[in-house]
């Protein structure tokens, strides 16, 4: 963003331990006051004279993206939050960790912006994607192997969001009103067990308020839960523009406003401090956790201001390859049509075959080293394969540039910026940029000539179709924008514009515009914008504008709908085995707005009924962050989650479709039949400015069990292509520890990996309580026929308490507990029970 880069970048110097207390009797008032708000979007001040470098600041948390939005230098992208989740496998998440270590130092990194650990209580969470699991213990033990995985390369997790950002609709303007129980049991617990478990060296406060009081600037939250009674140390940063006071904050616990140049510090803090709204005390702890976090990420061994490299290496995709194999959940197999068998010809069909879908929408985005789709995986391993589009499911057209070339032949387009409007004749670009793609978040575009907000762009590519037809092009700006096809004008995106939920939410609805093509011609394509300034939509409630601009142009040919699904039955008759790729992608699900319902889009259901009619070998491949909407799922006989994959999406998917991967997935979250019978259905989204947390504590399984409603696939639920029987359970309590021994047998002719699920169930509490809570789970490999005693070891305390909200105390009461073990939430066929021989009333970790 050109207005936010206002210091020229210091020279990159090594960072050394400080010694603290020594530093910040030397610092100035003014230089402390500085050291508290970033300077750009993703740095902080750097005052060599005291050997404080600059740090830097990435987004996670499937992916390390580095400094840009715009024109980013290519990373690794994990599979999402959810799909983490889905693997149920702690030292391997581990291991995704230390890969995102490697990758911020790789970008010259000290901080990476996740794990993200807010809750699914609705599958329509435009975030829901990013964040592990609806159960607290599963979401908590998946931040903690991650953060401990980050933090041993030197880098350091910022864990996010705090607390309480389970959706996007005003998310920065709404109150949610929590029972202090669910509070504490459902939300903080992952968070709280993050801390016991890993130590995260920091927290980003979420936007939202609760309970009246913007996190960002919330005592009870910050310090007295958090800093006092957890016993964290580390530092507090603000969500991007999330700090909305100078005094109310800072005296809350609120280390670092992000980004800068600072809107609530600088001069505000002067005043504060003169007024004595702020201590001098105060100002010194927060400037102190900012000294303590540059020596923190000492050992990263990356200098300020650091070149941003890439390290995509053999080792890297193995790595993605084996996480995305194993979130693949394997939901249903009746017929056995999985594994495919290689020798016979497979037909994949659907709108995400020929699209990676390897990432949600949002910050978590960004550019991969490459992405692999599921029909090029299938291909790889298929004797024969055929394709057929079936339907679209796009929101907004595909992205055109991959079909796009320059003047002089690249793959893409050309981008030039000016510092005049197109009607100066004369104008010369001030930059002019190779892009391999069409979406152009602007945000953090920076280049020394455009010192205005208000700058000028003009997109060129050359497009040749390889058939006759209509063909949609489409314009999506934040800002303002035209599209031209051979000089004639195509897309006015200017004149009028409506609202849409692009480029975080302040950008137009996609406007289209359709031109008869012929095969072979070669067609110019040209849009001429200017920059987000210039935008002539009003600002709506909640909505974050970042600045900068936005610029996405799409395209694809037009179909019809219901010949491209006679087509598609057509070729399913024709071969031995289908595959049906389909799902949503990040137009669906992405940061800034919630989806408005579960249903697969367009004509995917009519589209998978069709197909499964026309072949019983028809294996469907949903790839989705959240839940989708299944009616035809009795009538598919095979069917897989594949989430959005990362890099290696499509190798993942054809991994475990032909066997070369057991799947052992298992679902992090409920998956509802319908939308309306999810617990938070009625107060989801924000209300004149609050949200009601009504389903209390009842969140996913904990309701649906409740309820005795059914799920679609039930939480923990996820199969095998061997199969497995667990006995022997034993179980013990020294007081401390609850040991859980259970023998798992491979009982079928392969080799594969098995989730044990804990779950605790308190006999005769004094309030209600859910019937059963995952309390512990391990995850084991086992050779066919082989056996193995595996051991679940859960602290005491966190097995049997609850919050009591009279106390205001954890309690561990007096009572019979059952433990009950399974390998789905649905079947927990071991059961054993141990005593707690007297209440204890407990806080802190
Ligand atoms: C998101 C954060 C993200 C930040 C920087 C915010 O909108 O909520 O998760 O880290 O932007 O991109």
């Amino acid at each position: 963003m050109a207005q936010e880069n206002t210091e020229p970048p210091t020279p990159p110097s090594p960072i050394e331990t400080l010694d603290i207390e020594a530093v910040l009797a030397k610092l100035s008032t003014s230089e402390k006051v500085d050291l508290l708000a970033g300077i750009d979007f993703w740095h902080t001040k750097a005052i060599p004279k005291h050997g404080i470098p600059s740090l830097r600041f990435t987004d996670g948390p499937n992916g390390v993206r580095g400094t840009r939005f715009f024109n980013g230098v290519p990373a690794a992208c994990l599979p999402c939050g959810t799909a983490l989740g889905a693997t149920w496998n702690v030292p391997l998440l581990q291991e995704a960790g230390t890969l995102m270590g490697k990758e911020t130092i790789a970008k010259g990194a000290h901080v990476i912006l996740g794990p993200t650990v807010n809750m699914q209580r609705s599958p329509l969470g435009g975030r829901g994607f990013e964040s592990f699991s609806e159960d607290p213990v599963l979401a908590g033990s998946s931040a903690a192997a991650i953060v401990n995985g980050i933090q041993e390369t030197g880098v350091v997790a910022s864990i996010k969001h705090f607390i309480a950002n389970d959706q996007e609709h005003q998310r920065m303007a709404v109150d949610s009103i929590i029972t202090e129980r669910a509070l504490r049991e459902i939300y903080l617990l992952p968070f709280q067990i993050a801390v016991r478990d890993s130590k995260p060296g920091s927290f980003m406060s979420s936007y939202n308020k609760l309970g009246g009081t913007h996190v960002s600037e919330n005592p009870r939250i910050l310090d007295d839960i958090l800093r006092k009674e957890w016993g964290w140390e580390g530092l507090i940063m603000s969500d991007w523009y999330g700090t909305y006071s100078t005094s109310e904050a800072m005296n809350a616990g609120l280390d670092l406003e992000m980004p800068g140049p600072s809107r609530w510090r600088g001069q505000l803090v002067n005043h504060a401090l003169m007024a004595n709204k702020i201590s001098k005390q105060t100002l010194d702890a927060r400037v102190r956790e900012v000294l303590r976090l540059v020596s923190r990420v000492a050992k990263t061994g990356v200098p300020g201001n650091a070149p941003e490299g890439s390290r995509d290496t053999p080792e890297t995709s193995a790595l993605l390859r084996k996480i995305g194999g194993e979130s693949i959940v394997l939901l249903k197999n009746d017929n056995k049509a999985l594994p495919l068998d290689k020798s016979k010809t497979v037909a994949v069909i659907g709108p995400n075959a020929k699209i990676a879908a390897y990432c949600g929408g949002g910050s978590a985005t960004l550019l991969p080293y490459y992405a692999t789709t599921p029909f090029d995986g299938i291909a790889a391993k298929a004797s024969e394969t055929k394709y057929s589009v079936g339907c679209y499911s796009h929101v907004l057209l595909p992205l055109l540039g991959q079909n796009l070339k320059t003047a002089d032949g690249k793959v893409g387009v050309t981008f030039k910026a000016f510092t005049d409007p197109v009607e100066v004749s004369d104008r010369e670009p001030v930059d002019v940029i190779h892009l391999a793609d069409t979406y152009m978040y602007l945000v953090d575009y920076y280049h020394p000539k455009l010192t205005e907000d208000l700058y000028w762009t003009e997109v060129e590519g050359f497009f040749t179709p390889d058939e006759d037809g209509d063909f949609e092009f489409g314009l999506t700006v934040h800002g303002t924008g035209k599209l031209f096809l051979d000089d004639e004008l195509l897309i006015d995106n200017e004149t009028v514009q409506r609202s849409g939920g692009s480029f975080f939410n302040v950008g137009t609805v996609e406007e289209v515009g359709v031109k008869n093509l012929k095969a072979g011609q070669t067609y110019k394509i040209k849009v001429e914008y200017a920059s987000g300034v210039t935008s002539k939509l009003s600002d709506s409630d909640g909505v974050v504008s970042f600045g900068g601009g936005g610029i996405r142009i799409g395209g694809a040919k037009v179909i019809d709908p219901t010949e491209e699904i006679e087509k598609a039955v057509a070729l399913a008759k024709s071969v031995d085995q289908v595959v049906i790729c389909a799902g949503l992608n990040k137009d669906w699900e992405q940061e800034g707005h919630d989806r408005e319902h579960m249903d697969l889009p367009g004509r995917t259901n009519d589209l998978i009924s069709a197909v499964a009619d026309a072949n019983p070998n028809t294996v469907v491949v949903i790839q989705s962050g959240c839940p989708v909407r299944m009616p035809w799922a009795d009538k598919v006989s095979s069917l897989a989650q594949a989430w959005y994959g990362g890099n290696e999406t499509g190798n993942a998917i054809a991994d475990v479709l032909f066997g070369d991967v057991n799947p052992s997935g298992k679902l992090p979250l409920s998956f509802p039949v319908r939308n309306e019978d999810n617990p938070a259905f009625l107060n989801y989204r924000s209300s004149h400015g609050r949200v009601l947390y009504g389903e209390d504590i009842y969140v996913g399984y904990r309701f649906y069990e409740a309820t005795l409603k059914a799920t679609q696939f039930p939480f923990g639920h996820g199969l095998s292509y061997t199969t497995f029987r667990l006995s022997e359970l034993a179980v013990t309590n020294d007081g401390t520890n609850l040991t859980v021994q259970v023998l798992v047998e491979n009982t079928g002719d392969r080799d594969g990996s098995e989730v044990v699920q804990v779950y605790i169930a308190q006999r005769a509490p004094c309030v209600k309580r859910p019937l059963k809570e995952l309390k512990g789970f391990t995850k084991e490999n086992i050779a066919a026929g082989q056996s193995k005693v595996v051991t679940v070891t859960i602290e005491t305390k966190y097995a049997t308490s609850y919050w009591d909200e009279e106390r205001d105390t954890w309690v561990s009461e007096k009572d019979t507990y059952d433990v009950l073990v399974g390998t789905t939430s649905a079947e927990t066929p071991l059961k054993a029970s141990f005593e707690i021989e007297e209440s204890k009333w407990w806080r802190g970790l």
